[in-house]
């Protein structure tokens, strides 16, 4: 187990009544657990993570599946990176539209750069990576109090 630092943070009570009823709301015991998941969280979502640690991610991409060759683009994008996307949810949302899923595992950079170009592939209405890093978010965290 990682040492344990104390840190203080000070905050004006408005902040900390506002904090103190989220996370009543999502069930944390504690204050210090919850900071510890929101740093984590926005560390991880703003890339800090180095770009060889190991990460796990979902794109989720809405896309008109008649937009030419979009279909396939995406498809032959996932196949050159069969290494890092573990699998893939389709669903027709109407009869124009689709939504996927791409899960994918590996290192940061290549989870990053693959995201991207699914993303910015012409004809994705919207695309939107999240990233959860294990090796950040599960060990430590419940550290004993
Ligand atoms: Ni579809």
């Amino acid at each position: 187990m990682a040492q344990l630092s104390r840190i203080g943070v000070s905050l004006d009570s408005e902040l900390l009544d506002r904090f103190d009823t989220f996370i009543t709301e999502k069930g944390y015991d504690n204050r210090s657990e919850a900071f510890r998941d929101l740093i984590r969280d926005r560390l991880v979502g703003t890339a800090v993570v180095a770009s060889k640690a190991p990460v796990v991610g979902t794109v989720t991409l809405i896309y008109d599946h008649n937009t030419r060759l979009l279909p396939e683009k995406l498809a032959d994008l996932q196949h050159d990176h069969h290494k890092v996307v573990i699998s893939t949810l389709h669903a027709h949302l109407d009869h124009d539209t689709c939504l996927e899923v791409v899960v994918l595992r590996g290192r940061s950079g290549e989870v990053q750069q693959l995201a991207g170009k699914l993303i910015s592939t012409k004809g994705v209405r919207h695309g939107r990576l999240v990233v959860s890093s294990p090796d950040t978010v599960l060990p430590h965290r419940h550290p004993r109090h």
